[in-house]
């Protein structure tokens, strides 16, 4: 009869089913937070340099994520194709994180020295020129627009000061000068070639 009681009872129900819901959702999800590979940086990992940081907002504002995921499922077809699956820690310098949901393109959490920045560039000024079949499109300005120092210094700071990552006094204050006046390509093809410097090359 206590059965009857929840099944007429609305308010009861819910409260009992966010109850049941949640204690699954936390025993899935609390351990991780206690766990070392899901919360700290793997070894060969570093915080973005300016340029590279630079060159991730590019990819954000250019919506590379949105066709191009970073996140290499354990699966015998994604191992083979893209290399070692990923792994949490290297996620840990990732403000936001660039997981992507579509894969229009390939996955490019490992492509990083798969090809040369020559390749890069001429993939990215005109798509077709290197792969025919290609329905990526062109970014031609990125080879005349150049980076704002002082901008991508500020975001270091600030990152620097409210998330995981930690840069030294050296690496702040010579941040504006290292990325200011770089082309965007430049900076967009730097952060394309650390890609999977998390993990040992296999
Ligand atoms: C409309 C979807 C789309 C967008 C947006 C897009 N790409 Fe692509 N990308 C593709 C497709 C499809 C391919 C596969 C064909 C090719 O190599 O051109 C590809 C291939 C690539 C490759 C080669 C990967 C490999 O392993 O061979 C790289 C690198 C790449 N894209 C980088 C980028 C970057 C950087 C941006 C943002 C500036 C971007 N893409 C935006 C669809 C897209």
């Amino acid at each position: 009869m206590q059965h009857e009681k929840v099944e007429k009872n609305l308010g009861l129900m819910t409260i009992l089913i966010v109850i049941a819901v949640s204690f699954g959702g936390l025993v899935e999800i609390v351990p991780l937070f206690f766990i070392k590979d899901t919360t700290e940086p793997t070894a060969s990992l570093e915080p973005y340099s300016a340029t590279e940081l630079a060159g991730r907002d590019i990819y954000i504002r250019e919506g590379c994520n949105v066709c191009h995921t970073q996140m290499i499922r354990p699966l015998r077809a994604e191992v083979e194709r893209y290399g070692h699956y990923s792994v949490a820690g290297e996620y840990y310098y990732d403000y936001p994180h660039l997981w992507g949901s579509k894969r229009t393109g390939p996955d490019l959490h490992r492509v990083g020295g798969r090809y040369s920045d020559e390749w890069h560039k001429q993939h990215l000024y005109d798509p077709r020129s290197v792969v025919p079949e290609s329905n990526m499109p062109a970014f031609p300005w990125l080879f005349e627009q150049t980076i704002d120092g002082e901008v991508v210094a500020k975001k270091m700071a600030a990152l620097d000061r409210w998330t995981n990552v930690s840069y030294t006094e050296a690496e702040l204050a010579g941040a504006a000068a290292e990325v200011d006046g770089v082309r965007e390509i430049d900076a967009l093809v730097a952060y394309l070639q650390r890609l999977g410097s998390g993990l040992e090359r296999q």
